[in-house]
């Protein structure tokens, strides 16, 4: 292992090492033996000097004119593109998830950092008359200054390109938090920023603990924005941490998505997208299908189907570009899936397929678990009500479309819901009455473009959103501007009565 890479942090245009002198090791979660590379353990005094390096860097970086911002995302969604198999093979050797998802990964990275260049030429605000004569009012975006970003394991690079291509094109400066397990797949992203020249100190890299780096990055007062993706209970100590100074706080957190099957539904198509949906990332999206709901006409049919199909996925290692479904991500999270999938026997929940850690050969280097199905959940099993993010689907059923509609509800949750049904009717009625901030037509659960607002109500929330020009608004503050060329005083509200 002497030749394996270390990696250090991007602060200030450059790469240094920790202060902490500390380092820690990235595994691939499907061969343990193999070290993907070795990362700095920061400690505060290095989000010091990335938040310092960024605060100053904030002075010049906002007066760039937002075209030229967008010119150098242009030239690193280009440069993205051009490495992107090689940053794919990277993501599944760190995170595990097969290679068709990590370049699907690299790819939504690429389409939003052209997305946010365009918004470059754009970011438009408002122009509406006065209520006076003579007066000219508009809205113009501003950006905040220094942004800290908390980032998740299961998008390691698109995530990260969510909240990052937003920022720098409304003219704020950041520094990110990459996720202990998929650390590399932002270092490529600073790799490709530092290429293409952007200027020392916009984009900021500091590795190490989410206790240590990212205490740091929320409760410093530089710090104007926090935005986080992870679990609620962690976004929920966030968001304490972000009010004592009213720092604007974007919150992505857990999900126990629904789709919801009718008995007129197309059950072919039911079924793959029910299985890409609980089993695609091996579970591990916030959007996964973590529910589904039968119509009882159908359950039995479909449960068979889901049940034939979910036992002919191969699990390995993800670089073989025959397997279907990688490994979890790393010990805790194959405890805490395995530990559900006990608490759903124990609750009187039937496991039709899967259920069972992998073993043997390879598998007893990874985090391998069998794509695992239920039936028979019901509303107060905990397998229904909580968040598992792992291979997991547990499977309910209703009798009328009403009762479906209140079973996909009854949850803490909103990220996204699906329904399948070639009822159109049906179909509408479901969008307008399922409370989620996402939601597929004969679709799966699973699967948001980046163009389209991201993110989900109740507690997977709090009422912002990523990605689309919804981002804009995360990443600036509007500014409302009155110009009065009449050449005299002119009261609102008083002089135009
Ligand atoms: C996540 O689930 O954490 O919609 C992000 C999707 C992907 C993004 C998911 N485009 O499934």
């Amino acid at each position: 292992m002497s030749d394996t890479k270390v990696y250090k942090n991007f602060i200030n245009g450059k790469w240094v090492e920790s202060s902490s002198g500390k380092t820690f090791e990235n595994r691939n979660p499907a061969n343990t033996d193999e070290v993907v590379g070795v990362f700095q353990k920061s400690n505060a005094d290095d989000v010091n000097q990335a938040l310092t390096a960024a605060a100053e860097a904030y002075k010049k970086w906002r007066l760039v004119p937002a075209p030229k911002r967008g010119e150098l995302l242009y030239r690193v969604a280009s440069k993205m593109w051009a490495r992107k198999e090689e940053i794919s093979r990277d993501m599944t050797r760190e995170m595990g998830k097969v290679i068709a998802e990590t370049r699907g990964d690299t790819q939504e990275a690429i389409d939003m950092t052209y997305y946010m260049a365009g918004e470059g030429r754009r970011l438009f605000g408002q122009t509406t008359p006065s209520e006076m004569p003579n007066k000219f009012n508009m809205t113009i975006r501003q950006p905040l200054g220094v942004c800290s970003f908390i980032t998740p394991w299961n998008f390691p690079i698109a995530i990260p390109a969510w909240k990052t291509m937003p920022a720098l094109i409304c003219g704020n400066t950041v520094v990110i938090k990459p996720a202990t397990d998929t650390p590399l797949s932002v270092a490529h992203m600073m790799e490709v920023f530092e290429e293409e020249g952007i200027p020392a100190g916009v984009v900021n890299m500091v590795t190490g603990s989410g206790g240590t780096v990212g205490t740091a990055l929320i409760n410093d007062d530089r710090v104007r924005v926090v935005s986080f993706t992870g679990s609620t209970e962690i976004g929920r100590k966030v968001s304490e941490g972000c009010a004592p100074n009213f720092k604007h706080c974007c919150l992505e957190m857990g999900g126990k998505n629904v789709q919801i099957v009718m008995d007129d539904a197309n059950l072919e198509l039911a079924v793959e997208g029910a299985l890409w949906g609980a089993f695609g990332t091996t579970g591990q999206r916030c959007t996964a299908t973590s529910r589904l709901i039968i119509h009882e006409k159908v359950h039995d049919k479909m449960v068979e189907m889901l049940k034939a199909q979910a036992e002919k996925i191969k699990v390995g290692n993800g670089l073989d570009e025959t397997v279907k479904m990688g490994p979890c991500i790393n010990q805790g999270q194959l405890d805490t899936v395995l530990s559900y999938i006990d608490i759903g026997q124990k609750g009187g929940a039937r496991l039709v397929t899967g259920g069972e850690r992998l073993t043997g050969g390879d598998y007893d280097k990874g985090f391998f678990v069998k794509p695992t199905i239920f039936t028979g959940v019901t509303q107060k099993m905990r397998i229904w009500r909580e968040e598992i993010f792992g291979p997991v689907l547990s499977v309910g059923t209703f009798k009328t479309f009403d009762q479906a509609i209140e079973m996909a509800n009854d949850t803490a949750y909103g990220l996204s819901a699906a329904i399948y049904t070639q009822d159109i009717n049906k179909a509408y009625t479901a969008m307008r009455d399922v409370y989620t901030g996402i939601f597929y037509v004969n679709a799966p659960t699973i699967g948001a473009e980046t163009h389209l607002p991201f993110g989900g109500t109740k507690e997977t929330g709090n009422g912002h959103r990523e990605a689309a020009t919804a981002a804009l608004d995360v990443f600036s503050e509007w500014k409302s501007v009155y110009v009065d060329f009449s050449g005299k005083i002119q009261r609102a509200q008083i002089d135009n009565q």
